[in-house]
C-alpha cells in the first residue's frame, strides 16, 4: 500500500519527508521517492526501487534541500516496479504529484492528453494527474483551483498532493476513498496518509474528509468538500494512548484490538472500491490478467488465518461461481497434492511468517499453480516477498496473541477477492457486485452496533466461567465462524471448545450435550435458519444449555435453558464478520472471568516461525 507525506516550513523539510517515508514502511511498498522545491525554485526529485534506506543513502550521495517538498512509497498497482514508475511525477518541470489509489479512466485521459501534447514519462496511471493539473493551471492559475477542476475529471480512489514551482508557498491534496491526514506545527505544516508519519513533527492533526480539497502554507489551512464549501475540520490532539503499543484505555491488547474492528476495516477498505465494483488494481498490475484466467482457487492458512479461508471457500462458490479447496497448511506442504489447471494459490497469514504457510506457499510454486497470491498484515513479510500477488490486510500491528481484527480484515480482504474474482470472469449475477459494495461500504458501521453489545456479552459470559466444556455450532458460512469461536475461547480461557456444523449434531456430538455442556449458537435470518432451530431443540430436549447470537429478526426469544442476544441484521454474504464480534467478545470475557493471561495465553506464540 502506498504511503504519502508533505511539508512546508521554514527549515529544510528533507530528513522530515524521509523519516515519514520510513514510519509508514509498514504497510509495505516496492519503491519510494520525494521531490523537494529548492531554494532556487527549481523541482528537484530522487527516486529508488527498494527501501527507504536505498532513497535515503540517494539523499546522502546527491543532497537536495528545499522548505517544500511531498514524497511518497509505491505500491505497484499501473506499471512495474522501476524507478521510472515511482513517485512523485513531474509535468513540465512545474507540478509534481504524489497518489495512493487507482484513476480507473487513466487510459481514456492519457490518450486525451496525449492529443494535447503531454509525453509520458511513465506506465503509471498517476502521471495523467499531474499533466491534468498542468493543463488546467493555464486557464485557473491557482493550484488549489486547479485541483478543484480536475478531481471532477477523475474516476476511481484517490489521495494526493501536488506542489508547483508557480506557488512555492503551498501544497495543496485531494481526499476521495484514500484517508489524508494534516498535521498542523507551529510555522509549519505537514500532510502524510497516516498520521504515524508525521508523529516525530507534531502531535495535533485534521482529518480530511471524502471529497476534501485542502491547500496547507506554512501558517494557514484551507479545506473546501465536496460541494465547495470552505470548512473547518476539527484538529484532534494525539494522545499517547492511542500508540498501537500502548493499551490506552483498555485492559488487555485483545479488548482494545476487537474495539479497533471498525476503523480497520474501513482501512482495509480505503482505495480498493469503486462507486459500485472493486477496483481489481488493488491487487497489484498483473491481477487482472492472471484473474482472468482463474478457474480455481486453492487456499491454504493455519489456525484463524484458516477459518478465515473456509468463509471464503462458501463466497466464492456462491458467489463468484469459482470452485475453492481451502486446506490448513501444515497438511498441503507434506501432501502429494493434484492441481486443477488454472488454479490460484491464496495464501493467509497475519504475520506473514508462519513456517508452514511459507512452506506450502514455496511448494505450490513447483506445482504448477496459475500464480500467488498473500493476503497478509505485514508488506515486508516473506509471504508477500515472494508472492506474485499481494493484498495487504490494513489492521496494523496485532499485540494480542489471540488474532482478532486481523480475522475481519482478512475476512473483508477475501470478500474483496471475490468480487474482484466475480467481475473479471464475468461470473457474479447482474447488481450482486454493486449491492455488496455498497453494504461493505456500510460494514464499519455495522460493526461498531455490534461492539455496542460488549456489556450483553460481558453478562453472558458468567454462564461460561465454571465450565469445562462447550460447543459451537453455526451452518453455511457461519460453521468457519463457529470454529473460529471455539478457537478462542479455547486459546484464552483454557476451556474445552469444538465446533460443529450444526447438521452434524446427530452424528455424535449430540451424546456429549448435557446441563454441564453450554452450547453456542451463531443465527443469521438466512435459508438455513429453520433448520438451524430444530437442531437448537434438539439440544434443549437434552438439557443443554443454549447461547445464541440471533439476528434481530429471526424470531428466537428467551426461553428456559435459552439465552438469545439479539445481533444487528446484516446482509447475510457478509453476516460471518460481524457474528465473529460477539464471539471474540464472549471469549475475551470468560478469559477475564478466569483469570488467564489473556493477550499472551500458555504455550502460544504470535508468530509460528518454526514448523
Ligand atoms: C489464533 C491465532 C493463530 C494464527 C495462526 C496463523 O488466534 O492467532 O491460530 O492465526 O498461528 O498465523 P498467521 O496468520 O500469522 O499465519
Amino acid at each position: 500500500m502506498c504511503g504519502i507525506v508533505g511539508a512546508v516550513a521554514e527549515r529544510n523539510i528533507t530528513a522530515i519527508l524521509i523519516e515519514g517515508l520510513k514510519r509508514l514502511e509498514y504497510r509495505g511498498y516496492d519503491s519510494a521517492g520525494l521531490a523537494v522545491l529548492t531554494q532556487d525554485g527549481e523541482l528537484q526529485r530522487r527516486r529508488r526501487i527498494g527501501k527507504v534506506s536505498e532513497l535515503e543513502a540517494a539523499v546522502v550521495a546527491e543532497p537536495v534541500a528545499g522548505r517544500l517538498g511531498i514524497a511518497h512509497t509505491r505500491w505497484a498497482t499501473h506499471g512495474a516496479p522501476t524507478e521510472g514508475n515511482a513517485h512523485p511525477h513531474f509535468s513540465g518541470h512545474e507540478v509534481a504529484v504524489v497518489h495512493n489509489g487507482i484513476i480507473e479512466n487513466h487510459e481514456a485521459l492519457r490518450e486525451e492528453l496525449k492529443g494535447l501534447g503531454y509525453v509520458f514519462a511513465s506506465q503509471t496511471d498517476t502521471e495523467v494527474i499531474v499533466h491534468l493539473i498542468h493543463h488546467t493551471l493555464k486557464s485557473l492559475p491557482d493550484l488549489a483551483d486547479a485541483l478543484k477542476a480536475a478531481v471532477k475529471r477523475l474516476h476511481g480512489a484517490y489521495g494526493l498532493a501536488l506542489i508547483s514551482t508557480h506557488q512555492p508557498d503551498r501544497l495543496v491534496a485531494a481526499r476521495s476513498g484514500s484517508p489524508l491526514v494534516i498535521g498542523l506545527g507551529l510555522g509549519e505544516n505537514f500532510l502524510a496518509s497516516d498520521q504515524l508519519a508525521l508523529r516525530q513533527v507534531t502531535d495535533r492533526f485534521m482529518y480530511l474528509e471524502e471529497g476534501d480539497i485542502a491547500e496547507i502554507r506554512r501558517d494557514q489551512v484551507r479545506i473546501w468538500d465536496q460541494g465547495g464549501r470552505e470548512v473547518q475540520r476539527e484538529t484532534v490532539q494525539y494522545h499517547e494512548g492511542a500508540e498501537a503499543a500502548d493499551k490506552g484505555q483498555y485492559r488487555h491488547f485483545m479488548l482494545k484490538e476487537i474495539h479497533e474492528q471498525p476503523r480497520v476495516v474501513q482501512r482495509t477498505l480505503e482505495g480498493r472500491l469503486g462507486t459500485d465494483h472493486v477496483l481489481v488494481q488493488a491487487f497489484g498490475p498483473q491481477a487482472a490478467e492472471l484473474f482472468a484466467k482463474v478457474r480455481n482457487v486453492q487456499i491454504v492458512a493455519c489456525g484463524t488465518s484458516y477459518h478465515a479461508g473456509m468463509v471464503a471457500r462458501y463466497w466464492l462458490e456462491s458467489l463468484a461461481g469459482i470452485p475453492c479447496q481451502v486446506e490448513v497448511a501444515s497438511e498441503f506442504r507434506y501432501r502429494k497434492v493434484v492441481v486443477q489447471p488454472d488454479t490460484l494459490f491464496v495464501s493467509i497469514s497475519q504475520s506473514g511468517e508462519t513456517a508452514d504457510t511459507l512452506a506450502a506457499l514455496r511448494n505450490a510454486k513447483e506445482l504448477g499453480f496459475l500464480g500467488s497470491l498473500a493476503i497478509c498484515n505485514v508488506g515486508i513479510s516473506s509471504l508477500v516477498r515472494e508472492s506474485d500477488l499481494t493484498l495487504l490486510t490494513l489492521a496494523g500491528p496485532e499485540i494480542g496473541v489471540a488474532s482478532t481484527k486481523a480475522f475481519t480484515t482478512q475476512l473483508v480482504s477475501l470478500m474483496l477477492l471475490t468480487l474482484a474474482l466475480g467481475q473479471v470472469r464475468g461470473t457474479l449475477a447482474a447488481g450482486v457486485e454493486a449491492e455488496l459494495v455498497e453494504e461493505l461500504r456500510r460494514l464499519p458501521a455495522r460493526l461498531g452496533e455490534a461492539l455496542a453489545m460488549d456489556a450483553t456479552v460481558e453478562k453472558i459470559a458468567e454462564l461460561f466461567a465454571d465450565k469445562h466444556h462447550t460447543l459451537f455450532l453455526g451452518r453455511g458460512a457461519q460453521y468457519p465462524v463457529a470454529m473460529e469461536g471455539a478457537l478462542k475461547l479455547k486459546e484464552i480461557s483454557y476451556i474445552h471448545a469444538e465446533a460443529y456444523p450444526a447438521g452434524e449434531l446427530k452424528h455424535g456430538p449430540l451424546a456429549l450435550v448435557d446441563n454441564d455442556m453450554p452450547v453456542v449458537t451463531v443465527a443469521p435470518n438466512n435459508e438455513l435458519l429453520e433448520k438451524l432451530k430444530s437442531n437448537l431443540q434438539e439440544v434443549r430436549a437434552r438439557g443443554g444449555e443454549l447461547v445464541v447470537f440471533a439476528d434481530e429478526q429471526a424470531g428466537l426469544s428467551n426461553g428456559e435453558g435459552t439465552h438469545v442476544i439479539q445481533v444487528p441484521h446484516i446482509a447475510d454474504a457478509l453476516a460471518p464478520i460481524l457474528y465473529t464480534i460477539p464471539l471474540q467478545l464472549l471469549s475475551y470475557y470468560v478469559a477475564v472471568l478466569k483469570g488467564t493471561d489473556v493477550d499472551q495465553p500458555r504455550n502460544l506464540a504470535k508468530s509460528v516461525t518454526v514448523e
